[in-house]
């Protein structure tokens, strides 16, 4: 279960008091499709990893409270240092992230000097600072299409997104073993399961999930892209293979049709709601928009060396870049 905070907030109408609040200290909401549907709906922008890294670079408030995870919300300072970041629970981590410590990553990149790393924008500061050019589910197609055919590539730490990307593209990588424990979580005996009960209905289906579940999709792409293909696609029901609250923007879009979650391995557990993620509350939101903390601090010479990656990424992902570039398998 989510830890909750000591302060006892009976009584506090947290709607109101975060919607004063925000105004009071010019901050900037932004939640990511995973957060609980209420930090959704009070989220002034909701978006995928790509997305809400471009509002964080662009924004003109004084505060971003970040409502997704801690790589995010640091992303978020490294692009606008002179703001102040918070994160409602310091503790929301991820899988992929803890699965890159930096100095074997450090040792793996040294005993590969020819190569280049392009790593996913699911790691560490340190990380990113250790790599050439970062990349979200919705733009490492476009990006990795850009690098010359014969230049060798490390990718971490997703071995699921850097597999489907050089099976899709024709192009061996060195992967890094890390895998999101959410998306590992889906059964392919169980999915078989609901299509047979509902033939008719698509399967679309993140690229974080292993070869087992892509396989079966007809759409692979970014939250955002998954989002797109659900308001675009022709029939009325879409099994979705990834974290389960974008199924909350899903219904709201177009309420009309049916969105079934893909299941974990019992057949309806909840191994797949992303416990990082669930970590952040509106309590918690309350409390660090009232205190400004926990705040993301960041050492000025790792920021610079994490900006340029992430730099590179929002240079090589702009222009014609759509929001599920991963598209149809
Ligand atoms: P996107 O929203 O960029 O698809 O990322 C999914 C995810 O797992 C974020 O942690
Ligand atoms: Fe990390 Fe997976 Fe949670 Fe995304 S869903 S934050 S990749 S553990």
């Amino acid at each position: 279960m989510t830890a909750q905070p000591r302060e006892n907030l009976a009584g506090v109408d947290l709607l109101a008091e975060i919607n004063r609040l925000r105004k009071e200290k010019n901050a900037v909401i932004l939640g990511h499709y995973y957060q609980r549907p209420e930090i959704q709906d009070l989220s002034d922008f909701v978006g995928d990893s790509l997305e809400l890294s471009r509002k964080a670079a662009e924004t003109d408030a004084d505060v971003i409270v970040f409502c997704g995870v801690r790589f995010m919300a640091e992303t978020a300072k490294i692009l606008s240092p002179d703001k102040i970041v918070v994160l409602p629970d310091m503790d929301a981590g991820c899988s992929l992230e803890d699965s890159c410590p930096p100095d074997r990553f450090k040792a793996f990149r040294e005993a590969h000097p020819d190569h280049i790393a392009l790593s996913y924008i699911n790691c560490s500061a340190e990380v990113k600072a250790l790599s050439d050019i970062i990349v979200t589910s919705s733009s490492a197609e476009k990006i990795l299409s850009q690098i010359p055919k014969d230049q060798k590539i490390i990718f971490g730490p997703d071995k699921h997104l850097g597999g489907y990307l050089a099976r899709k593209l024709g192009r061996e990588m060195l992967l890094w073993p890390g895998v999101c424990i959410v998306h590992e979580a889906f059964s392919e005996t169980e999915l078989l399961k609901l299509k047979a009960e509902h033939p008719d209905a698509p399967i679309a289906a993140h690229p974080e999930c292993p070869p087992f579940i892509v396989d079966h999709a007809d759409y692979v792409g970014s939250t955002s892209g998954i989002l797109d293909y659900a308001k675009a696609m022709p029939g009325d029901t879409l099994i979705v293979a990834t974290e389960p609250h974008i199924i909350h923007q899903m219904q709201k879009s177009v309420p009309a049709k049916t969105f079934i979650g893909a299941p974990g391995a019992d057949g309806n557990c909840n191994c797949n709601i992303c416990p990082y993620m669930a970590m952040n509350t509106l309590e918690k939101l309350y409390i660090c928009l009232r205190d400004l903390s926990p705040r993301i601090e960041m050492e000025e010479g790792l920021r610079l060396a994490a900006k340029k990656s992430l730099d590179r990424m929002l240079e090589m992902a702009s222009g014609t870049v759509g929001k599920g570039d991963l598209g149809n398998r």
